[in-house]
């Protein structure tokens, strides 16, 4: 997510607003700027990469002046280089604004400027925002910034500064957080309270469709109709570790709680109802393209290859085209049978994975077809690929990944889709699947709101020394993800099997110390698993199991239920991940064990 902040006062800002840009570092970035306003007009500097090239940039050179704008940029459309990092300003360079979400009609509104001779250097939808106020502006910038926003469809937090007024920021909020800090003759502005707590603990919490204008007197808050609105001032009692986690204890509770949110990002733009299809502009494969593919092959390493055994399935089911999974340590290696008909998937959140990155250049030189689902914007692995789709999940910080998993999950939903609809999908299933696909954020949510059960159940079993996760079909490689996790974090030793394949060996381990999970939705093969559970219990084996509401057959026999939400089959693994996730996190938090950085791991193994 970007970070935003901004100063206007009788201190220099400069200096002020790179600790600012510091503070703002947790939320995970691919450029930095600052623009201020020196007493002789605008000065914009600007860097791709880490805050130190930004502070490379500025030494020496720090622009004088008392009001300024500064911001971190987490790349969603447009690669993380300079020309893309805000500020950016509009066609006379007098107006610098920097932006935290995502203006959805940025193309069309990019169209009727270029049509009145206006030229774009970035391809940022914030550039374009800028380009809207400066052809507004006709002497009073809150009046400008009003007028643009009203024609603007999507997402923003935002700060506006003006050379031709140099004692105003105007900033405004819908959808991104933004608040205010209020201080002794300064004012300050930020995407969170991280940036400020060393000035100030008084805030003043912006709501959509709200604006603030500071100037050198104070502040004001208005909303896009000039309304004046009335704002109390909240005194910030957190400290700056539990506001980077946004209140969580851990990066990983955070991360798996934004999963709502971070699967409507996923979904956002690609679901068209009316076709009953994806629209997927970035694989770069034309319809016919995709047609003529007869075999897929999708490599990644740990979550990411769990998630790439989920598109197995929904693939295989739904679009009739085969497919292999493949570890992309082993797959580098191997001599496999590749052509120009083979289609490479690389699943990666970092994008700079050692391993997959190598798979994905073996199967290019051996005449591949690529695509990648990344989540991390202008990666090396995205910009291997031929083509591909963002997950748009955001910044993931704990090393134990969590929502790009379930992201990963929606992105390869939506190529099954995109592909089955060429092959023998109906438009009607087609829909019924972008139904459901829809309904997914609001039944994560259901799960997370019980998430107290989830961690009574986890002291009940936080002295285990191994745990048993079995699942079927779909739900087979998400028994594999529950045990990666559990081990990643607790360092419990935990395995996932097929449900079936414990009669063949993993069976001689079940007794009454022996948790065994089961992943059990009622889907086509519950009356198997039904067996399974039996078979453990009759060998004293502590049973826990994720079932659909209303299981009274398991009930029965499980010592642990946790009830799940309906939901299509080949979907049901984005829900039933998450017990597990949370399961996983409360058992390591309960052990003491270090939960955002387990020890031994890496968030992005970018060796061999
Ligand atoms: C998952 O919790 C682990 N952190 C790890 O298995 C990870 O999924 C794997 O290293 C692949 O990383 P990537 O998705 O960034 O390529």
């Amino acid at each position: 997510m970007c970070g935003i902040v901004g100063y206007i006062g009788p201190r220099q800002a400069g200096h002020l607003l790179l600790d600012g840009l510091r503070r703002l570092e947790y939320r995970g970035y691919d450029s930095a700027g600052i623009a201020l306003l020196n007493g002789g007009g605008l000065e914009v500097i600007k860097t791709s990469g880490k805050l130190s090239n930004l502070e490379k940039a500025l030494v020496g050179r720090v622009p004088s002046g008392t009001l300024g704008i500064a911001h971190t940029r987490w790349a969603t459309h447009g690669a993380p280089t300079e020309i893309n990092a805000h500020p950016h300003t509009d066609q006379d360079g007098n107006i610098a604004v920097i932006h935290n979400g995502i203006i959805e009609n940025a193309t069309a509104i990019r169209t009727a400027l270029v049509n009145i001779g206006h030229t774009f250097e970035s391809d940022t939808d914030t550039e374009v925002l800028a380009h809207l106020i400066g052809a507004l502006f006709q002497g009073d910038l809150e009046e400008a910034v009003a007028a643009a926003l009203k024609e603007v469809d999507g997402a923003y937090g935002i700060a506006v500064i003006s050379a031709q007024q140099p004692d105003v920021l105007v900033a405004a909020r819908k959808g991104s957080p933004l608040i205010v800090g209020v201080g002794t003759d300064e004012w300050f502005v930020a995407s969170d309270a991280s940036p400020l707590l060393e000035h100030t603990r008084s805030v003043v919490y912006l709501d959509d469709g709200e604006m603030v204008v500071l100037t050198r007197d104070g502040y004001r808050v208005r909303d896009l109709q000039v309304t004046e609105i009335q704002k109390p001032v909240s005194q910030i009692e957190w400290d700056l570790a539990k506001i980077e986690r946004g209140g969580f204890e851990h990066f990983m509770l955070k991360e798996i709680f934004e999963q709502p949110e971070s699967l409507r990002n996923t979904l956002r733009g690609h679901l068209l109802d009316d076709e009953g299809t994806a629209r997927l502009l970035g694989l770069n494969l034309t319809d016919d393209e995709l047609k003529r593919i007869d075999r897929i092959v999708i490599t990644a390493c740990g979550t990411s290859w769990h998630s790439s055994l989920i598109g197995e399935y929904m693939i295989e089911e739904l679009a009739r085209v085969p497919v292999e999974v493949e570890y992309a340590s082993e797959f580098r290696y191997r001599n496999p049978v590749i052509d120009e008909r083979t289609l490479v998937i690389g699943i990666s959140q970092s994008g700079e994975t050692a391993d997959t990155l190598a798979a994905i250049r073996e199967a290019k030189a051996r005449g591949a077809r690529t695509l990648g689902l990344v989540n991390v914007v202008g990666s090396t692995i995205a910009r291997e690929v031929e083509g591909g789709t963002y997950l748009h999940a955001g910044p993931e910080i704990g090393v134990a990944s969590t929502k790009a998993f379930t992201s990963q999950i929606a992105a390869l939903a939506l190529f099954t889709l995109r592909l089955a609809r060429l092959k023998d999908m109906s438009i009607l299933q087609g829909r019924q699947f972008i139904q459901a696909l829809r309904e997914l954020p609001d039944k994560v949510q259901q799960i997370l709101d019980r998430a107290p059960d989830v961690e009574r159940l986890a002291e009940e079993f936080l002295d285990s020394s191994n745990v048993l996760y079995l699942g079927r079909g779909v739900n087979f490689p998400v028994a594999l993800e529950g045990a990666l996790k559990l081990k990643e974090i607790s360092y419990i030793h935990a395995e996932g099997y097929p449900a079936a394949e414990m009669k063949h060996g993993p069976i001689a381990l079940i007794d009454e110390n022996m948790p065994v999970v089961f992943i059990a939705p009622k889907d086509g093969v519950h009356s198997k698993i039904v067996s399974n559970i039996e078979e453990v219990k009759a060998r004293g084996g502590k049973v826990i199991a994720l079932v659909n509401e209303g299981d009274a057959e398991i009930e029965r026999l499980a010592d642990k239920t946790f009830p799940i939400p309906d939901t299509v089959d080949l979907l049901t693994p984005i829900l039933t991940s998450l017990p597990l996730q949370l399961f996983a996190y409360y058992v390591a938090v309960r052990r003491g064990c270090n939960v955002d950085q387990p020890r031994n791991l890496a968030k992005s193994v970018t060796v061999e």
